[in-house]
């Protein structure tokens, strides 16, 4: 055993956090390569404190138990105090026997004086996986919840067309939806637990009390954290679905769904970081094209760094922006690079690049024949007028939100992800009916000189 490795293994037996003063700098190592987080962990049994959770918890909740005794994170001794302990002074800290319920439980394994919380941030996952949390730092899934704060139209939409300005009911189509895929910021009642209003939420980006952000369990859930699930499309599916990115639908229209669908479960999930290869499996996942590492491309925590177009605007542009809050964050021409290398260990250049060929064409066809039109008479429409207020109530305007929000993007992104169902009968066929109508109505309205 090493000096480095023995300072590790004092420094971990006696508090978690002291973990942090070990690691390497953010960076410095290979992008999904455990082996400096093994060595923390490794050599070490659990503390009899650790032991304790774990004994009277196979009580409380089996289930949680369960999950982490058949983890990695179980298999190497990362216990429930490693990410649930807390300082005394951390506004999430609670003791066991002033505020819960502890009745019928054997007290006498309560350590007195560790504190714990229920939420468990990234920044705890980042003392032991600084890269991963790094990478999402920089991604398009880190500014999920933060982007939606100043959206004043957005929240009309949810807390009065929606929520019916019902003092005590508005807030419920946020609880129950936008929350639980874009996360939110968690508040603290006066016992330092997350309120009914902010919590539970499965959301990619919630905003913490200590200030870090994101949902490290978005992909691989608590409490196995495995990316054997991670890499498999349904990690994704509950959130990237439905009629405005119905990535999962398009996925299984594709050749790469098909062949997944047809055979996926007998493929090797399980194989390390930065090991995982075609012949462990035959096609593509989300994962594989989007964060994996394959070939001499590295895995990767952030999904916008393989993008080329921003898929979901109103207006597609090419990527060029390393500002994770902008719509174009990414860099076009570097993401279509290493997207183009996922692809390399499957099929031929020429049929890799004949596809872009045929998929770039569709985003500049959606663009240039059906948002820009539609756009230049949104624009002299309102310049009008002619436009009603309330825009959920307006058949030009919500014909408009469809054609980009719902429509557009089916077609975009079946086109990029080669889903012939979506790029077409979701997608173009019906972008031209929604032409048709707006063209209509703005002329009747133009006629007219007043809405119907
Ligand atoms: C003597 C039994 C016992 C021991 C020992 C114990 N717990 Fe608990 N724990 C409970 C019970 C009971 C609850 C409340 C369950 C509920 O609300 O459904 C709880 C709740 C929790 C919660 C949720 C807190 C909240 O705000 O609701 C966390 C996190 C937790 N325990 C972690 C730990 C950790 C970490 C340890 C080891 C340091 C530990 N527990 C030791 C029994 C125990
Ligand atoms: C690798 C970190 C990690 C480990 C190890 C871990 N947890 Fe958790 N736990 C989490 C995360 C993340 C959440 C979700 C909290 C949030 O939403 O912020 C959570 C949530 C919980 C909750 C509330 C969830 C619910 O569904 O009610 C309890 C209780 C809990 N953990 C107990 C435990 C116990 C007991 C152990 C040990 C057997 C343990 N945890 C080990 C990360 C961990
Ligand atoms: C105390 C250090 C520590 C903390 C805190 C920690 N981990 Fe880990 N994690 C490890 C170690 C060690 C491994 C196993 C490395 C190996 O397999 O060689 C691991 C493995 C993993 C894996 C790979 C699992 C697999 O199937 O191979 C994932 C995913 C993961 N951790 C996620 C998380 C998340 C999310 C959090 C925060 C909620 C977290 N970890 C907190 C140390 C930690
Ligand atoms: C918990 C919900 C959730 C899960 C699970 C999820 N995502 Fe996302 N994803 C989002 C949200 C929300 C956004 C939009 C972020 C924004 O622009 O505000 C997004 C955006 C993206 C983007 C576009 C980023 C950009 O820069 O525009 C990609 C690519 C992506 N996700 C891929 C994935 C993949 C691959 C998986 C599974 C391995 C996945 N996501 C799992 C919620 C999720
Ligand atoms: C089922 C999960 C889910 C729900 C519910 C959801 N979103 Fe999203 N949202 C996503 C995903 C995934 C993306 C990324 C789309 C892409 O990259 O193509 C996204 C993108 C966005 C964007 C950026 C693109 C845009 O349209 O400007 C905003 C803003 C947004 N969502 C706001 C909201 C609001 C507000 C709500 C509730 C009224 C909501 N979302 C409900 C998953 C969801
Ligand atoms: C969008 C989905 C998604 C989210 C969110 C996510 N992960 Fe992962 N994670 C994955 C996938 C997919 C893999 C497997 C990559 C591969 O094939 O090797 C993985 C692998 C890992 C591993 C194993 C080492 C590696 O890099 O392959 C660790 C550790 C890890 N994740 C930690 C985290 C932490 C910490 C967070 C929060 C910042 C997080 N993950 C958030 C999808 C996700
Ligand atoms: C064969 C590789 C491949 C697979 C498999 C795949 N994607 Fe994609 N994805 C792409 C490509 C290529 C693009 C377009 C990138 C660009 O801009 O050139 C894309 C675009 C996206 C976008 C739009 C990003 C934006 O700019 O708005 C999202 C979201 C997304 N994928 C999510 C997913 C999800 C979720 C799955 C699985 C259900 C998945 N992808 C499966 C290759 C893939
Ligand atoms: C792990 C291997 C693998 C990877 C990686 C992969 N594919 Fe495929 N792809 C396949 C297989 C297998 C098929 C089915 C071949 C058939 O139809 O006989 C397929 C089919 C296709 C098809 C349908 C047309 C055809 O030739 O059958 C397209 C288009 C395609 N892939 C594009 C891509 C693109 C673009 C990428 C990278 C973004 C990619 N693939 C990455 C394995 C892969």
């Amino acid at each position: 055993m090493n000096v480095r490795i023995l300072f590790l293994v004092i420094a971990t037996a006696l508090l978690a956090p002291a973990i942090v003063l070990a690691q390497q700098p953010a960076g410095t190592e290979q992008v999904g390569d455990l082996s400096g987080v093994k060595a923390i962990t490794i050599e070490r049994g659990l503390t009899p404190e650790a032991k304790n959770c774990i004994t009277c918890h196979r009580a409380v909740q089996p289930g949680i138990v369960s999950d982490w005794v058949d983890s990695r994170h179980g298999h190497v001794g990362v216990s429930c105090l490693d990410c649930h302990a807390v300082a005394e002074d951390s506004p999430t800290a609670i003791l066991h026997e002033e505020v819960l319920d502890m009745e019928g439980y054997d007290q006498n394994l309560l350590d007195r004086g560790v504190y714990v919380s229920v939420l468990v941030p990234p920044s705890t996952c980042a003392r032991c996986h600084p890269v991963e949390v790094e990478q999402f730092d920089s991604s398009g899934h880190f500014r999920s919840f933060h982007q939606i704060i100043p959206k004043d139209s957005l929240h009309a939409l949810v807390l009065t067309h929606e929520g019916r300005d019902l003092p005590d009911l508005k807030t419920a189509p946020d609880e129950t939806g936008c929350m639980q895929c874009h996360g939110t910021e968690i508040k603290l009642d006066d016992d330092g637990r997350p309120t009914q209003r902010t919590w539970p939420n499965g959301g990619m980006g919630n905003i913490y009390p200590d200030g870090s952000t994101g949902n490290c369990s978005a992909c691989h859930t608590r409490h196995k954290f495995s990316i054997a699930e991670a890499r498999k499309p349904w990690a994704c599916a509950s959130c990237h679905l439905g009629p405005d990115h119905p990535d999962i639908e398009i996925f299984e229209n594709s050749k790469h769904g098909h062949v997944y669908n047809a055979e996926g479960d007998s493929w090797e999930w399980d194989t390390a970081p930065g090991a995982w290869e075609p012949g462990d499996y035959r096609g593509p996942t989300c994962a594989t094209c989007h964060m994996s590492g394959i070939g001499e491309l590295r895995t990767t925590h952030n999904v916008s760094e393989r993008l080329y177009w921003n898929g979901w605007a109103k207006r597609s542009e090419v990527r060029n922006s390393n500002d994770p809050m902008s719509p174009l964050l990414g860099n076009g021409p570097e993401g279509r690079k290493k997207m183009k290398q996922a692809c390399a260990s499957c099929h031929s250049e020429i049929h890799t690049d004949n596809f872009f060929d045929q998929a770039d064409k569709a985003v500049r066809l959606y663009n240039e024949g059906y948002y820009d039109p539609a756009k230049k008479m949104l624009d002299e429409l309102q310049a009008k007028g002619l436009l009603k207020e309330n825009p959920w109530n307006d058949e030009f305007q919500i014909t408009f939100y469809h054609l980009w929000h719902h429509e557009g993007r089916r077609a975009r992104q079946g086109a990029l992800m080669g889903a012939p169902d979506y790029a077409h009968w979701h997608g173009f066929f019906e972008l031209q009916q929604d032409l048709y109508k707006l063209q209509d109505i703005y002329e009747k309205r133009l006629e007219s000189n007043s809405i119907e």
